[in-house]
């Protein structure tokens, strides 16, 4: 075996080969192969193995041959052998980057000013530097006729692209993280496609008690202001989640629905306000006026008219 590369890279870079083949053509989603599939790992520890035995016979196979040379091919082998391994490429490539003088032929491009001892050496600039410097002045071309002539894109736009990327990142958790919102955390899902789900979670769950369009039966009517347990998104998701009062017959949600699940359902329920249902049940509990927000237009479930209702709601307020 006359190859120049030793068994020590020889043996790694096979194996990390196999392992990144293994890697690429094994589909284990999110997770390295190597630990969605345990099995893998038998795998790689055979080819390590398999790979250690073939270095070891290839040894083996060497030292037989040389004891079937003659005494000089021996001497020869031995010779061609002790030429280690040498970063030729590597070594060629920083002479070049540098265009450094070797130490023994310094001699031929000192200066020959002399201050106290101290001697000047003439070198070249070191091409790694030199090319790195026109590099420079190239970028700074395309730089200025990109920006100051042109006028591709500005600071600001730069800086409203970034936060529109951020907002779309937002947005996506959002979407993979629903199930983190909390009573604390719940905003009215305006969207279309959050509605929709949260009916059809009303309409399996819920009409028994509240019936169809919410007017209410067993349980009160949820189209109107007036709240038992207080209204808002914010008490309505508690409220689904935790229960009612005790033995009023609304259970605690959460056992069955996911947070992501009741925040749509509470959102289709605000957005039940409003509505006219055909047998609406009597008004139970009191006008609910959002205490942080008086004057939020955007909320659904805060549409007090402006007059008569102002002295009850005050009144609500003040007791
Ligand atoms: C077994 C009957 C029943 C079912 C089913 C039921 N509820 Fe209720 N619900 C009630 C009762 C009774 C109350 C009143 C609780 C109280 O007075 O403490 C209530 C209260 C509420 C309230 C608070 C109303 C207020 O005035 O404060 C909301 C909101 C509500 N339910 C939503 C739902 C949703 C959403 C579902 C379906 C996931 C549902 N309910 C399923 C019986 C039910």
């Amino acid at each position: 075996m006359s190859t120049k590369t030793p068994w020590w890279i020889r043996v790694p870079v096979l194996f990390f080969l196999i392992f990144g083949l293994m890697e690429f053509f094994i589909d284990s989603g999110d997770k390295p192969a190597i630990i969605e599939y345990p099995i893998t790992q038998f795998f790689l520890l055979l080819v390590l193995m398999i790979l250690i035995a073939i270095e070891l016979i290839l040894a083996s196979i060497e030292n037989i041959m040389f004891q079937t040379l003659s005494e000089e091919g021996k001497e020869r082998y031995l010779e061609a052998k002790s030429k280690k391994y040498e970063w030729t490429w590597a070594k060629n490539l920083m002479k070049n980057l540098t265009k450094s003088r070797s130490i023994e032929r310094e001699g031929e491009i000192v200066l020959d000013h002399n201050y106290d001892g101290i001697r000047e050496l003439d070198n070249v600039l070191p091409p790694w530097w030199v090319y790195l410097f026109y590099g420079t002045i190239i970028f700074s071309v395309v730089y200025l006729v990109r920006f100051h002539v042109i006028g591709d894109y500005d600071q600001a736009q730069e800086y409203e692209q970034e936060v529109a990327a951020a907002q779309q990142a937002i947005e996506e958790y959002k979407r993979t993280a629903k199930d983190l919102v909390d009573a604390s955390t719940v905003e009215f899902l305006s969207n279309e496609s959050d509605l929709a789900a949260g009916e059809k979670i009303f309409q399996t769950n819920c009409v028994a008690c509240h019936t169809q369009d919410g007017g209410g039966s067993i349980g009160p009517n949820l189209t109107d202001k007036y709240w038992i347990l207080g209204g808002g998104i914010k008490n309505v998701f508690t409220t689904i989640s935790e229960g009612g009062r005790d033995g009023k017959g609304m259970i605690a949600w959460k056992q069955s629905l996911k947070p992501a699940e009741i925040a749509q359902v509470a959102s289709y329920v605000i957005s039940l306000g409003g509505t006219t249902p055909a047998n609406p049940k009597e008004p139970e509990g009191e006008i609910w006026v959002d205490p942080n927000a008086p004057e939020d237009t955007n909320g659904t479930e805060s549409e007090t008219p402006p007059t008569e209702q102002v002295s009850d709601s005050t009144e609500v307020a003040m007791q």
